[in-house]
């Protein structure tokens, strides 16, 4: 009895219990070497959090139904988004502020998705010069863009990202306010001193940002983004770059037919990982339907809790074109730079391709939603395979 015990006790202390297996581990790794605020604003959501579980729980609401006798033991999973090879359909949402993460910032990031040979997109409040996020990979940058007040402003940020060689600009649509992210306000959430939003210092801008913050980062933001959007910026937008735009934070199929309509070239669907809207629909709920509306005009690509390699296949069956991750490569460069988002995309990977193997998909194509079953009494508009 005494050895049982023993035995029991040596593995718990040993390396095997603190292996780094799946993203939980790389959550549980980055919690612990980052201040509680800073955790807080990267986890976090709007009011009780609801999105955030639901967006995961929607995941575990399909059954698969795999085939078999298919042969697909070594699954061919590379694709094309976009006109981009991509080594899988898993992409890098924009996220912000990574140098709260990691001292890298976006450039670890960026160095992950190209060992993984993916697309990264960095967000308009990067930690990073957008020029260096670029130069880390050979994979292409996407530009996410928060649109400023000042329209010649907007205009030179977008043509930073262009002479930085991003390949598109990825308008977030979902912010006509913020959310009530509850956790940063108990915490009064505020950048360290002396952090830098890189990605914002435009040559002969200083009058619009020179590196300091002299006021709260909600009353910076206030003062310089534009809220009040309507589709006729996306066509404005579509007139100052030729560069591709994709509308980001759609959940409505009536919004997907508008951005096709707008010129858009690809629709992610999203909720901005629950901080925008507590208890919108969870972004796997949403695919369906703006599939239905939109079939395959422009690329869908979904965000929104994809924690593991099946939630990609679940997300493929039902007809996205990819997937995109934010907090998991957050939990990676926190717990180890470089290495650790590369690990987590890995890992995300490798679940993805192993899926597709027990499901006897041979190829991305043979991933359709008769591998599906709605759990229980949950139903959702299917489109058909
Ligand atoms: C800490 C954090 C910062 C974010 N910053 C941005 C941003 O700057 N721009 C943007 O369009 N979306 C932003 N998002 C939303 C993400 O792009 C994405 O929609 C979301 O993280 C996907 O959900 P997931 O974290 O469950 O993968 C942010 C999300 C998080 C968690």
């Amino acid at each position: 009895m005494e050895r049982i015990e023993e035995k029991r006790q040596s593995a718990s202390n040993s390396s095997a219990a603190t292996m780094m297996i799946n993203i939980a581990d790389y959550e549980a790794k980055a919690r612990s070497k980052m201040l509680p605020a800073a955790y807080d604003y990267f986890a976090g959501g709007a009011l009780d959090e609801r999105t955030i579980a639901n967006n995961q729980a929607a995941f575990g609401d399909i059954h698969l139904v795999p085939r078999v006798l298919r042969g697909a033991s070594t699954p061919k999973i590379s694709t094309r988004l976009a006109g981009h090879s991509l080594a899988a359909p898993i992409i890098i949402s924009p996220t912000a502020f990574h140098g709260l993460a990691h001292p890298d910032g976006e450039v670890a990031t960026a160095t992950a998705a190209n060992a993984l040979g993916t697309i990264m997109t960095v967000s308009t409040t990067a930690s990073s010069a957008i020029a260096d996020v670029t130069s880390a990979t050979s994979y292409p940058v996407w530009f996410q863009l928060y649109m400023l007040k000042d329209r010649a402003i907007t205009r030179d940020l977008v043509r930073e990202a262009e002479v930085a060689g991003c390949k598109a600009i990825v308008l977030t649509v979902d912010v006509p306010a913020w959310g009530r992210r509850e956790r940063d306000m108990r915490n009064e959430f505020a950048l360290p001193k002396g952090a830098v939003i890189k990605s914002l210092l435009l040559k002969g801008r200083e009058d619009f940002y020179d590196g300091t913050m002299n006021v709260p980062l909600s009353q910076f933001i206030s003062e310089r983004f534009k809220f009040d959007l309507t589709w006729e910026d996306v066509v404005w937008l579509r007139g100052v770059t030729k560069l591709p735009v994709f509308v980001k934070g759609v959940v409505h199929p009536l919004d997907a037919v508008e951005a096709v309509k707008s010129g858009a070239a690809g629709v992610i669907i999203s909720n901005h990982g629950g901080r925008q809207l507590d208890t919108c629909i969870p972004t796997l709920f949403a695919l369906p339907s703006i599939v239905q509306a939109i079939g395959d005009r422009v690329p869908i690509v979904l965000d929104g809790g994809i924690r593991r390699g099946v939630d990609v296949l679940k997300a493929i069956a039902l007809g996205a074109t990819a997937v995109a991750v934010g907090r998991p490569v957050i939990w990676g460069i926190a717990a180890d730079g470089a290495r650790g988002a590369t690990r987590v995309l890995e890992i995300i990977r490798d679940e993805f391709r192993n899926a597709m193997s027990l499901c006897g998909c041979n190829s991305i194509t043979e991933i359709t939603s008769d591998l599906l079953r709605w759990n229980t009494t949950k139903r959702v508009l299917l489109p058909r395979a």
